[in-house]
């Protein structure tokens, strides 16, 4: 069924870990060669190496920083230099960062925003061109959050940059739909990955102000509670990734328990069109 993928590229950015590596898996077994992009290089160079060995695939690993344009120009040039180009992008790069809406500082805003919204702008610039000189089968993921779906509490930041992405995602989609490169965004739920740790670990030095405050994450579950299926493992969160892109879908639910709290809102959208319809 994926024969048609065999020797196609995969650029993943965060692909040194959790989804990211998840995603990696997915189209290495389709046979496609894998492009790890991450700020860790040792965590990128382990995804690179782990998917040659199970799937035999061609594979390279890049450390890229997305909140620096000349880091990820330079990534796409080394792909284009090792893999001969891209089919598949996942700007999937994504930083987290707690806190009240009252409380964030400017400078924690800059970091997510530069990272989560201009970062993957910038990524989708740069491997656009490949993607432009390739045929038939291209798609570009760009990773969401299912919080744009189901907004919590003292995610303010999180959630504007990941609403931004999906403005953007959104947008390309259509820009990009006479010359049949599908854009699809992936909205996942709570998954087991180190995410809070490797966005710890992203923060730039200099960054030091910080509006999060301890309670943050119990009042962020207090208001929006996760039950035993709404965290799940990142493999499980991609297995229906391929199918999505071969049908060339706009969105990728992965899974949760969000649907109320959307349809809810979706429901206030629809009463609001009614009322404009009716005056
Ligand atoms: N884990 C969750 O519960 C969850 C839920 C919804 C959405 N997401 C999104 O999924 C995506 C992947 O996150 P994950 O959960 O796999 O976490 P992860 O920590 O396993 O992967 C994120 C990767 O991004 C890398 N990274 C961070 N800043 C970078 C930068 N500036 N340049 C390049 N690489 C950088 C990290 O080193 C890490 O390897 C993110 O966009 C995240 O916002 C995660």
């Amino acid at each position: 069924m994926t024969e048609h993928l065999a020797g196609k590229v995969a650029v993943i950015t965060g692909g040194g870990g959790g989804l990211g590596t998840a995603m990696g898996r997915v189209f290495a077994e389709a046979g496609m060669g894998v492009a790890a992009l991450d700020i860790d290089e040792a965590a990128a160079e382990g995804t690179a190496a782990d998917l040659a060995e199970s799937f035999g695939v061609p594979t390279t690993a890049v450390r890229v920083d997305v909140g620096d344009a000349g880091s990820i120009e330079a990534a796409a040039r080394h792909v284009e230099g090792t893999l001969g180009g891209c089919d598949v992008l996942c700007a999937n790069v994504g930083v987290q960062q707690f806190g009240a809406i009252d409380r964030l500082t400017d400078d924690e805003w800059s970091w997510l925003l530069q990272v989560n919204v201009l970062g993957t702008v910038r990524t989708v610039r740069a491997f656009l061109p490949q993607i432009r000189a390739r045929d038939g089968f291209r798609r570009i993921v760009l990773t969401a959050s299912s919080s744009v779906l189901a907004p919590a509490v003292r995610l303010g930041a999180y959630q504007t940059s990941k609403f931004a992405a999906m403005g953007f995602g959104e947008t390309l989609r259509e820009e990009l739909a006479g010359e049949g490169i599908g854009v699809t965004l992936l909205f996942p739920g709570g998954m087991m990955t180190g995410h809070l740790d490797s966005s710890e670990r992203a923060r730039p030095a200099d960054l030091v102000a910080t509006g999060a405050e301890d309670d943050d994450l119990t009042t962020m579950l207090e208001h929006r509670p996760m039950g035993a299926d709404d965290v799940v493992m990142p493999d499980h969160a991609v297995r229906n990734l391929l199918a999505d892109l071969e049908a060339d879908e706009p969105y990728c639910l992965t899974h949760g328990s969000h649907r109320p709290v959307y349809e809810g809102r979706r429901a206030a959208m629809d009463a609001a069109f009614d009322r404009m319809e009716g005056s």
